[in-house]
């Protein structure tokens, strides 16, 4: 006697909200900032492993109002969608990695939500992501599914805008990016009264 399959709906309750904005710059806005990254001087950053230079600790001028009241509408738009307090874009910073560095796993406390902007990356490159869920760590799994992966990765474009909850633990300690220039703007954002204390 065959055995029918039982009719079943396996539904994701707990799923994590990453934003994708692709253009949110034009491809002019993305050369100028190419220029103005590539002239205010970059330090190392915990975060970056091997050749590959930040401006996290320099909050510099990077963006002009109309690009930053862009993200603040994106802002707006995945805290409203998700349900969150609306967050206020802070602290601002660049990054540029060369061949063979490494975005190693980390998290942006005290911020709500972060976001990338991405100004050069190939076709190659690629966002990670950990799953939030520490249980997935102990189940024992048959196969790569949402709900047994531990990581799990996003392709990234040029003029693309990415957020995502600030917990959420991203970046690889064994990702080795393979291309020179590699230029991203990173972002926090932060209640008004957490915003105070930054
Ligand atoms: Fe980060």
């Amino acid at each position: 006697m065959d055995i029918k399959p039982i009719l079943m709906e396996i539904r994701p309750i707990f799923p994590t909200p990453i934003a994708i904005i692709p253009n949110c710059i034009t491809s002019e806005e993305r050369l100028q900032l190419i220029e103005v990254i590539n002239n205010i001087p970059h330090n190392p950053h915990d975060a970056i492993s091997g050749d590959g230079l930040s401006t996290h600790k320099q909050a510099p001028n990077l963006l002009n109002i109309s690009i930053k009241k862009r993200i603040q509408t994106a802002l707006d738009e995945y805290n409203t969608g998700c349900g969150y307090k609306l967050s206020k874009l802070g602290n601002i910073w660049s990054n540029i990695q060369n061949s063979g560095s490494k975005l190693l796993e980390h998290v942006h406390p005290p911020s709500l939500v972060s976001g990338a902007l991405y100004i050069n990356v190939g076709e190659e490159c690629k966002l990670y992501f950990h799953n939030p869920n520490p249980y997935v760590y102990y189940t024992v799994c048959s196969d790569t599914t949402p709900y047994t992966f531990e990581y799990n990765w996003i392709p990234v474009h040029n003029c693309e805008l990415i957020l995502f909850p600030s917990w959420l633990k991203h970046g690889k300690n064994d990702y080795i990016n393979k291309m020179d220039g590699r230029m991203v703007v990173s972002f926090n954002s932060y209640t008004k009264h957490t915003f105070a204390d930054i």
